[in-house]
C-alpha cells in the first residue's frame, strides 16, 4: 500500500499587513525585510473574526471538498501548531467537533513548529502503510500575530510570521503514486535558539510576573544561527533522501521547501543544483505560516498546474528545536 496525495486545502484569513505597515509600528522597512526575507506582506486575523481552530476548519472543510470527500470519510486526523485555542485539549478534537463526524475517530496533536508538516505525513504514510487507516486528515493552523513583540524590540521575529492554515488528505492506493519515503531528525540541544518559553508549566502564576516584563512571552530567535543551520540541514536531508532512493537531484521535478526566508530556499536548491524554475514560493505574500507552510504552497502549486500527478516532489523544512526533513512523492 502506498500513502498517496488527494487533495489540499488553505485558508487565509482577510487581513493583509504590508511592510509599510509594520513600519508604522517598529523600526524596520520594507526595503530591509524584503532584502532579507522575501516578505513583501503577510496576513493577520482579527479579533474575534478568526482563531487557530476556525481557520483549521475552512481549511480542512477546502480539501475535503476539492477531495470530493465528506468528514466521515476520514479515519484519523493529525493536527499540528505552535499556538493552539487551549492549553489543553488540543486542536484536533476541535477539528472533528467543528466538522462534524458521527464517527469516534482519532484525533492526534503534534507541536514540531516548522517542520511539523513533514512529522505528521510520515505518521500517517505509517497509518496508512501498516493498513491501520484508510484516509487520513492532515492540517496546520497557526495564529502568530497575537503572540509577536510589534515593537522596535521584537523586529527581527516578527516581520518574518504571518497567520494561516493548510490541510492535506492523503489515502490508502496500491498505485505506484504517493509518498517514496521522508527523512525526519531533530537535535535538542539547539531548543533554546529558536523558542517561546512561556507561559508554559515552568511558569508559576501564583508567584512569577517577572517574565512578563522579561518579554518572554514572546519568540526569542538566534537568526544567523538558525538561518546557517536550516540552510544545512535541508540540502543535506534532501540529498541523502535522493541517494537513498537512488534519484538523481535532475530527476526532481519540483520542490516545495518551507517558507522561513527566500534566502535560506536560494541558498538550498543552488547547493543541490535544481534551477529555481521548479519551486514555487508563498512567503512573499504569506511570511512564513510554520506547520501550515507546505501544504498551503503546494496546494498553491498543484492549483496554478505547476506540479502535475505523476511529478516526483520533494519537500523539505526546517524549524525550531530544532526539527528538519524531507520527503519524497509521486504526486
Ligand atoms: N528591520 C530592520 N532592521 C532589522 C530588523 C528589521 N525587522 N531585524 C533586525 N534588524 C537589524 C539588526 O538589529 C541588525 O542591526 P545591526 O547590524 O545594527 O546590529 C541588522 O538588521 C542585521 O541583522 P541580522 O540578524 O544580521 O540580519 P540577517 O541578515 O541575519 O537576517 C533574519 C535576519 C531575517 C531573521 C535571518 O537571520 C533569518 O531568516 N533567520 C532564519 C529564520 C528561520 O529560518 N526560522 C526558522 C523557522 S521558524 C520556526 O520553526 C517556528
Amino acid at each position: 500500500m502506498n500513502a498517496r496525495i488527494v487533495s489540499f486545502g488553505a485558508y487565509l484569513p482577510p487581513k493583509v499587513v504590508t511592510n509599510k505597515d509594520l513600519e508604522k509600528m517598529m523600526d524596520t522597512s520594507d526595503e530591509w525585510i524584503q532584502q532579507r526575507s522575501g516578505i513583501k506582506e503577510r496576513r493577520w486575523v482579527e479579533e474575534g473574526k478568526d482563531t487557530c481552530s476556525s481557520m483549521a476548519h475552512k481549511a480542512c472543510e477546502d480539501a475535503l471538498k476539492k477531495a470530493n470527500l465528506k468528514a466521515d470519510d476520514i479515519d484519523a486526523i493529525i493536527f499540528g501548531s505552535l499556538l493552539t485555542d487551549n492549553v489543553f485539549p488540543g486542536t484536533g478534537v476541535l477539528l472533528q467537533k467543528s466538522l462534524g463526524f458521527s464517527k469516534n475517530i482519532p484525533a492526534l496533536d503534534i507541536k514540531n513548529q516548522c517542520s511539523g508538516f513533514l512529522y505528521a505525513l510520515s505518521v500517517a504514510n505509517a497509518w496508512i502503510k501498516s493498513g491501520m487507516y484508510k484516509r487520513v486528515l492532515v492540517c496546520g493552523s497557526e495564529v502568530h500575530s497575537c503572540r509577536l513583540d510589534k515593537s522596535t524590540r521584537g523586529r527581527d521575529v516578527s516581520v518574518l510570521f504571518g497567520d494561516g492554515a493548510g490541510a492535506c488528505i492523503l489515502e490508502a492506493t496500491d498505485s505506484e503514486q504517493g509518498i517514496i519515503d521522508i527523512h525526519i531528525a531533530s537535535q535538542g540541544e539547539f531548543a533554546d535558539i529558536l523558542c517561546l518559553k512561556e507561559p508554559g508549566s515552568n511558569f508559576d502564576l501564583r508567584r512569577d510576573f517577572k517574565s512578563i516584563e522579561e518579554q518572554n512571552w514572546y519568540p526569542y530567535m538566534e537568526g544567523k544561527t538558525v538561518f546557517k543551520h536550516a540552510v544545512a540541514r535541508m540540502t543535506e536531508s534532501l540529498s541523502q533522501l535522493l541517494d537513498k532512493n537512488k534519484f538523481k537531484n535532475s530527476d526532481v521535478d519540483f520542490v516545495i521547501a518551507h517558507q522561513a526566508n527566500m534566502r535560506i530556499n536560494a541558498m538550498v536548491l543552488d547547493q543541490l543544483k535544481i534551477p529555481w524554475e521548479k519551486t514555487h514560493h508563498t512567503i512573499d505574500r504569506y511570511g512564513n505560516t510554520t506547520m501550515a507552510t507546505i501544504p498551503l504552497t503546494m496546494g498553491e502549486a498543484v492549483d496554478l498546474g505547476k506540479v502535475k500527478r505523476g511529478d516526483l516532489v520533494s519537500l523539505v523544512a526546517f524549524g525550531a528545536g530544532f526539527t528538519w526533513g524531507s520527503a519524497l512523492i509521486r504526486y
